[in-house]
């Protein structure tokens, strides 16, 4: 019962309307006491997902009227469907999870755990709760990964999520983080990038820019792999069209890399001329 399909579709349907409440509240300038109570709504929503999901109500009577109305006016029709996705997809996966070993890769947010299906190796991440509700950070993983950057080469992708679990599985990418290449300048991985590598994750990072993903560009969070090329991790849902900090923030960690990978002008030089980044 509990991974029946409409218990899924209702998951989303709660999911997306506390997503674009919140994010109507905070992009249309609402005062800090609407933005304050479209965050409880949301926490609210988030903390009583699954309970929503099968009784079919709110405590409060004027929100349920407002989930209703948004129902019926079907604009996100898309993100409902998406998030219903994930959901559905991890209720299929979740059986093979028994047992996987968890590592702490000494990320912030979640433990991580290494799942080879044929292939494919999985990254199955379980939200620490330190800070955020563990279903918010799931939320916010398919809205960045799932949604806004689907399908975008050379940013992590998302397979799986579930909201009561406080998972997102995600493929698992080769290589290592930039700044543990940099304590290891002999390393045969990094005596040559070649010029496709650059070119094509610049190419993914100018999309992904004006997509509305990005955030927090720093060496733990770019991977480099001999054979494949850069990914882009732990990312998050930004500002469209970017803003000059989200710029300057990307040409810091561009031109940063050469002071420590002494063969990789060339980097920066691929995000100058896709015009990723404005230069003085
Ligand atoms: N999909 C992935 N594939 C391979 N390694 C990963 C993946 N996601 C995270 N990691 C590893 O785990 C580390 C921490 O993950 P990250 O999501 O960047 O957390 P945080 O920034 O909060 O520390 C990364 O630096 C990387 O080494
Ligand atoms: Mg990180």
């Amino acid at each position: 019962m509990k991974f029946a399909h409409d218990y899924v579709t209702r998951q989303a349907q709660f999911a997306t309307y506390a997503d674009a409440q919140y994010d109507r509240s905070w992009q249309q300038g609402a005062s800090g006491a609407e933005q304050l109570t479209a965050l409880h709504r949301k926490q609210y929503i988030f903390r009583n997902i699954s309970k929503l999901a099968s009784e079919d109500t709110f405590l409060h009577d004027t929100t349920y009227d407002d989930f209703q109305d948004f129902l019926r006016h079907g604009e996100q029709e898309e993100d409902v469907h998406t998030r219903a996705h994930y959901l559905q997809a991890y209720a299929e996966l979740s059986p093979l999870f028994v047992g996987i070993k968890q590592t702490d890769l000494g990320g912030s947010e979640a433990t991580i755990g290494k799942l080879a299906i044929g292939a494919k190796t999985l990254a199955v991440k379980t939200m620490k709760s330190k800070n955020n509700l563990p279903a918010i950070v799931v939320d916010r993983i398919i809205r960045s990964h799932g949604i806004l950057a689907r399908g975008l080469p050379h940013y992590e992708s998302l397979v799986a999520a579930d909201y009561d679990a406080g998972i997102a599985v995600t493929d698992f990418l080769p290589g290592k983080t930039i700044a543990q290449l940099i304590f290891d300048k002999n390393n045969p991985t990094i005596s040559h990038i070649p010029d496709e590598h650059l070119q094509d994750f610049g190419a993914a990072v100018a999309s992904g820019l004006w997509r509305g993903v990005g955030g927090d560009w720093k060496h733990g969070n770019v991977l480099y792999d001999a054979a494949s090329g850069f990914y882009r991790i732990d990312y998050q849902p930004t500002k469209t069209p970017p803003p000059a900090s989200e710029l300057q923030d990307v040409q810091s960690l561009m031109d940063d890399i050469p002071n420590h990978i002494a063969f990789d002008r060339t980097l920066h030089q691929a995000f100058r001329d896709l015009g990723v980044v404005t230069l003085s």
